[in-house]
C-alpha cells in the first residue's frame, strides 16, 4: 500500500531480464561496438521506444534517461533557466502550491541565487480539492515567464490537475509546460500530445514498475533548443571532440547509464504494453472507488484532497480523529501487516493547504502530517476491503475508548 513511494511487486518479468543481462550481456551501451554492447544498446533504444508509445510523446531520441523523477525534473528547470540567463533575459517560473520539493527546491534554489533574474509564483489551491484553477495560471503569466511546472497527481492528496486546460494555457502563451507525473505515469493515460505537455517528467520506479534508479525526461521536438545541457561529460560519441556533442539523447544523458535497471525498466513497460494502461488504470480506478467511499464513510477519519473519483489517482490521505499519523501507521503494519507512509509527504505547502503542516497541526500538540496509502496493479478488491476494515476497527476502537471516557466519572 505504498505504492506512491516505489511500486512493490514488480512483474516477474522485470527481475527476469535484470538477472538475465547481468548473466549474459553485462555491457555499456555505446561503449564499444562488440555484440553484448549492441544487444543491450538495442534494449535501451527499445525502451525509449516504449516510454515513448505509453505516454503519447516525441521520437524516441528526445526520451532522455534520468535517475528518477526528481533528476528529470532539476534537468528541465536548469535547463531552460540557464538558457534564459545566457540570453541575458530574466525567467519568471510559475507552480502550485501542491506541487513536490522536487519542483518546489529547485525553484526556490535558484531565486535564491539569481535574485534579480529569477522570480517564481506559486498558485494557491482549492482547500477542498486541492485543484489549481488554470485561469489563475493564465492571470499569472508574464512577458518573462519562461516555465510552468505543474504536478499532474498530488503525492499529498492524489488531486489530479486539470493538465489539458493549463496544457492549452501554455501552448497559447507559447510558454514551455512541465509536467510532473511522478504519480500519473503507468496509473492513469498519458498523452503529452493530446494534454500539449512539452516536458514530462517520469519515474521508472513507480507506476511504471521498473525498479529504482531509473527516470526519464520526454521533451518534445524543439524544446532542446531552450533546455541548456546541465550535465556533461563522456557519451561513447564523438569522442575526438572536448566539446559536449549536440546529438540527442546524448545531449543530455553523460556517463554510463544503469544499463541493468533499464533493462528492467523495458521488461516492465512491456508487461504495462501487453495489458494496456487504458486497462490498469480501470482496475486501479474500480479499486479506487471502493477505498474513496470507505473512507469518506468512516466519522473518524478526515480524507484529504478531492471526492469525486475523476479528480484523483490512487493515492489516498487522511488524518485520524485521536491518532497520529505514526500511530495509525505502525498498528495497520504490526496488527494488520499493512505497510503504508506516514508523515510529511515531501509536499509543504500541500500541507499548509489541508491544516496537516507542522504549524498548524503542531498548534494543538498534533504531530503534523498524515497518513499515506497508495494502489498498484496487482492489489485486488480483497485488499481493499482488508485494508478498509483494518482502518475501520481503529476508528471504531478509538470511538468506543472515547465514549467510555465521557461517561466514566
Ligand atoms: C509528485 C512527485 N513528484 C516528484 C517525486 C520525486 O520522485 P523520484 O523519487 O522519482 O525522484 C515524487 C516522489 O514521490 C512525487 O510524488
Amino acid at each position: 500500500m505504498d505504492n506512491a513511494a516505489t511500486s512493490f511487486p514488480k512483474p516477474r518479468e522485470v527481475s527476469d531480464a535484470m538477472v538475465a543481462y547481468a548473466r549474459e550481456l553485462g555491457a555499456s551501451p555505446g561503449r564499444g561496438a562488440y555484440r553484448e554492447v549492441t544487444e543491450t544498446a538495442k534494449i535501451l533504444q527499445r525502451c525509449r521506444e516504449r516510454l515513448s508509445e505509453l505516454l503519447g510523446g516525441p521520437a524516441a531520441d528526445h526520451v532522455i534517461f534520468t535517475l528518477n523523477t526528481t533528476d528529470a525534473l532539476s534537468m528541465a528547470i536548469n535547463g531552460i533557466v540557464t538558457t534564459r540567463l545566457l540570453n541575458g533575459r530574466r525567467a519568471h517560473l510559475i507552480t502550485t502550491d501542491l506541487d513536490h520539493n522536487s519542483v518546489l527546491r529547485p525553484f526556490k534554489l535558484l531565486e535564491e541565487r539569481y535574485q534579480e533574474q529569477v522570480t517564481v509564483s506559486r498558485m494557491a489551491c482549492d482547500p477542498e480539492s486541492g485543484m489549481v484553477d488554470p485561469e489563475d495560471i493564465k492571470q499569472a503569466l508574464e512577458p518573462d515567464t519562461a516555465l510552468v511546472a505543474v504536478a499532474h497527481g498530488s503525492n499529498a492528496t492524489g488531486t489530479l490537475q486539470p493538465v489539458e486546460a493549463i496544457g492549452a494555457i501554455c501552448r497559447d502563451a507559447d510558454v514551455p509546460f512541465l509536467v510532473d507525473a511522478a504519480q500519473t505515469a503507468g496509473h492513469r493515460p498519458i498523452d503529452m500530445k493530446r494534454m500539449q505537455i512539452d516536458l514530462l517528467a517520469v519515474p521508472g520506479h513507480k507506476g511504471l514498475l521498473g525498479p529504482l534508479g531509473t527516470g526519464a525526461l520526454l521533451m518534445e521536438q524543439g524544446m532542446e533548443e531552450l533546455v541548456a545541457p546541465t550535465r556533461v561529460g563522456g557519451t561513447g560519441n564523438l569522442s575526438e571532440s572536448d566539446s559536449h556533442p549536440d546529438t540527442m539523447p546524448e545531449r543530455y544523458e553523460a556517463g554510463s547509464h544503469n544499463a541493468i535497471g533499464l533493462v528492467g525498466l523495458d521488461a516492465a513497460l512491456g508487461w504495462i504494453l501487453d495489458r494496456s494502461v487504458d486497462r490498469l488504470a480501470s482496475h486501479e480506478i474500480e479499486l479506487s472507488e471502493l477505498m474513496l467511499e470507505g473512507l469518506l464513510d468512516m466519522p473518524g477519519i478526515r480524507l484529504l484532497g478531492p471526492t469525486r473519483i475523476e479528480d484523483r489517482c490512487s493515492v489516498f490521505t487522511f488524518v485520524h480523529r485521536d491518532l497520529e499519523a505514526s500511530e495509525v501507521a505502525r498498528e495497520l503494519e504490526t496488527q494488520h501487516g499493512i505497510l503504508c507512509r506516514s508523515g510529511l509527504h515531501c509536499a509543504p505547502f500541500a500541507h499548509q493547504t489541508f491544516g496537516t503542516d507542522p504549524i498548524t497541526a503542531g498548534s494543538d500538540g498534533r504531530e503534523p502530517g498524515a497518513c499515506r496509502i497508495s494502489l498498484g496493479p496487482f492489489l485486488g478488491r480483497e485488499d481493499i476491503e482488508f485494508t478498509l476494515n483494518a482502518i475501520r476497527a481503529l476508528d471504531q476502537r478509538t470511538a468506543l475508548v472515547a465514549n467510555q471516557g465521557a461517561t466514566s466519572p
